[in-house]
């Protein structure tokens, strides 16, 4: 297939790139380098020996989405185009709604007037809200607590009102849960600018030294430790499921987490990160952060049966791949 990747050049989508390539499907992708560089379209391309094509576009901007569309015949669009820092939407909600929302829009619109059919969109489990986990996908979706999360409730909704009005548009709502880890060439990964707000990355800068220490976020949470519990999934892994999901893409809404089913909290991973990579990640309990959930962690039978996909790469391996990626970009 020839598939459209809007955010190409960024974090998931990078890596979803490369499997995209691996299985054979060629790739145009655009992306405005908003949080992400040319070097990993370079790298991609290295770490796969294929070529691919580039766009410096932004997707909200629906002059230049048709001009691509007017070059390219695609047989589908994968749109990781989207900011994702939870505290900056809650600082800044009109560049969410406009980032995250229209680029949905204009993307959405070029594909019914191209006649493109399937339709791959990044959601998160954030659109969960604070249900129970283990979050499966009939659950109804709550408030969340952020603009962010916001825009992936409202991308999903007008996804399903529009393949409501046409039964051959085929939707795949992927609600990703904590993705982590770097392809294991160690070429690509992600490397946030300032601060991090996720706690991977926040724990490769302690290790590295760059800070002293991790702050972790609430001691007193109902879980196995006090500390907050995922469902981290290698970054590898969730490519792949893109991957089964436009193999086994019909027409219709299909919502799908991507998640490993497992729950790890935040001083389990720091002891795997530390066991698998030697080092020391010195941390200091803290306050809750406000807005976080105790638990949260993925129903997977729907992805399994559906898409005939699961996570395969283990906890060692995210810490792992994370760790070398840190070292060698
Ligand atoms: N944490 C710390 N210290 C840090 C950073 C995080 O203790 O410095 C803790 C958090 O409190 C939480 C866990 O580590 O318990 C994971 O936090 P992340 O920020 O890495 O991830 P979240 O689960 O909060 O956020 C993720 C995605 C969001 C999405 C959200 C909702 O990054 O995009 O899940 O499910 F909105």
């Amino acid at each position: 297939m020839n598939i459209l990747v809007a955010g190409g050049a960024g974090y998931i989508g990078s890596h979803t790139c490369v499997a995209l390539l691996q299985s054979g499907h060629s790739v145009v992708v655009a992306d405005n380098f908003s949080n992400s560089s040319h070097e990993t379209i370079v790298a991609v391309q290295h770490l796969t020996g294929r070529k691919l094509t580039f766009y410096e576009a932004d997707v909200t901007d629906a002059a230049a989405v048709e001009s691509i569309f007017l070059q390219h015949r695609f047989d589908g669009v994968i749109h990781f185009a989207g900011f994702k820092a939870v505290g900056e939407s809650v600082e800044k909600p009109l560049a969410y709604y406009r980032n995250n929302v229209l680029s949905t829009v204009v993307l959405t619109e070029a594909c019914r007037r191209h006649g493109v059919s399937r339709f791959v969109f990044s959601s998160s489990a954030t659109v969960y809200g604070d249900n129970r986990s283990p979050l499966l996908e009939t659950l109804p979706l709550l408030p969340t607590t952020n603009p962010y999360g916001e825009t992936k409730v409202i991308s999903e909704r007008i996804l399903t009102d529009v393949a409501k009005t046409d039964s051959s548009f085929a939707v795949a709502l992927l609600r990703y849960f904590n993705p982590v880890g770097a392809h294991e060439s160690g070429l690509l990964g992600e490397k946030p600018k300032g601060t991090p707000n996720n706690l991977m990355p926040y724990i490769v800068q302690v290790a590295r030294g760059q800070r002293d220490c991790l702050p972790v976020f609430g001691g007193d949470y109902p879980t196995v430790d006090g500390t907050g519990v995922r469902d981290y999934i290698h970054v590898m892994d969730l490519a792949e499921g893109h991957i089964a999901a436009l193999s086994s893409l019909k027409a219709g809404v299909h919502v799908v987490n991507l998640g490993t089913g497992k729950g790890t909290s935040v001083l389990q991973l720091v002891k795997a990160f530390e066991a698998v990579n030697g080092v020391r990640v010195p941390y200091e309990v803290v306050g809750r952060r406000p807005g976080d959930l105790a638990e949260c962690y993925a129903g997977v039978g729907k992805a399994e049966r559906d898409l005939g996909w699961t996570a395969k790469r283990s906890l060692a391996e995210m810490c792992r791949d994370s760790w070398r990626a840190e070292r060698s970009l």
